[in-house]
């Protein structure tokens, strides 16, 4: 391996924006440790720079040994980039325990257990880059995406903090809130609804899952471009913490924040109510 290449692990490359990151990535030089649940991916023949493991990620025992595995490979992990996740479609009362639970094993706790697997190497190496793989639902979520987006809230809760925790030891970590990009995301073979129909909810979450099922394979995102804003994000002097793509991401973002800020402006005597007085 060239000394000046970077080594990259990175979940879910068989399709998506996980592929054309992992192509993307080397294209530019650098070596990428690439997982699928099969070990295998179609597009994946004789890629100079790319290691392929098997990677199922609700099994937690085998991200701890995969990312040991990675690591043993070039002996150091600098960027490590949370991607693979499905969304799961409902209204928040139609979802199962069993849904629930499994939408949060894949988009919160494999990505976590990938975290804390990793970041023994990272603070050891005292440098590294976590990029995890939120929505435009971890800032601003829709009616009909509830416990999608509670998953990846709770991925961007802990990154934020860990954020914080691990600056100090020299490691980043970058939050990507994609809105609509034009992968199997909306698929089939991806997304989930939640098999339970409750006919109140037709006009809110149940129209913005329709919705969603006009959009699938005309959305704005282009994944290689995403790939690339990606790239450019982690070779930034100063990499964001919340990186937010596509217009419609931002759009959304902007709307969330206006009418937060808008809130607890017109609420903020209430807020400040509660302090114990000064003397
Ligand atoms: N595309 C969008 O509009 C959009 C918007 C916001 C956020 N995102 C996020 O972007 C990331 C990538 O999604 P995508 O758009 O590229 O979707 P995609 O085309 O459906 O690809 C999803 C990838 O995740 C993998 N994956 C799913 N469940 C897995 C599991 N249990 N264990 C291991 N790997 C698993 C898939 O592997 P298999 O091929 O084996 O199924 C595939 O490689 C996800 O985290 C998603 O939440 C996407």
């Amino acid at each position: 391996m060239n000394k000046r290449q970077r080594v990259w692990f990175i979940t879910g490359i068989s399709r998506g924006l996980g592929k054309a990151l992992a192509q993307v990535v080397l294209a530019a030089g650098d070596a990428v440790i690439g997982t699928t649940r099969t070990g295998k991916a179609d597009w994946t023949q004789d890629e100079p720079g790319l290691t392929l493991m098997p990677l199922e990620l609700t099994d937690t025992e085998a991200i701890r040994k995969t990312v040991a595995d990675a690591y043993a490979l070039h002996d150091r992990l600098d960027v490590v980039l949370n991607n693979a996740g499905y969304g799961l479609l409902g209204a928040v009362e139609e979802a199962s325990a069993e849904e629930t639970a499994h939408a949060f094993a894949v988009n919160f706790q494999g990505p976590l257990a990938v975290m804390t697997a990793v970041l023994p190497f990272l603070r050891q190496q005292r440098s590294g880059h976590i990029v995890n793989v939120s929505s435009i639902a971890g800032l601003a979520p829709m009616a009909g995406s509830g416990l999608y987006a509670a998953a990846k809230f709770a991925l961007e809760g802990v990154s934020e903090a860990l954020a914080q925790e691990v600056a100090p030891l020299g490691i980043r970590i970058t939050l990507v809130e994609p809105g609509a990009f034009r992968t199997e995301f909306l698929s089939s073979d991806s997304i989930r609804r939640s098999e339970d129909r409750i006919g109140d909810y037709d006009q809110t979450a149940g129209k913005n899952v329709d919705y969603l099922a006009t959009i699938a394979g005309r959305q704005a995102g282009d994944p290689e471009r995403g790939a690339r804003a990606i790239l450019a994000a982690v070779d930034a002097e100063r990499p964001p913490l919340h990186l937010v793509l596509g217009s419609d991401a931002l759009r959304r973002t902007r709307e969330k924040l206006a009418t937060l800020s808008a809130e607890l402006e017109a609420w903020h005597q209430l807020s400040t109510s509660t302090d114990y007085p000064t003397f």
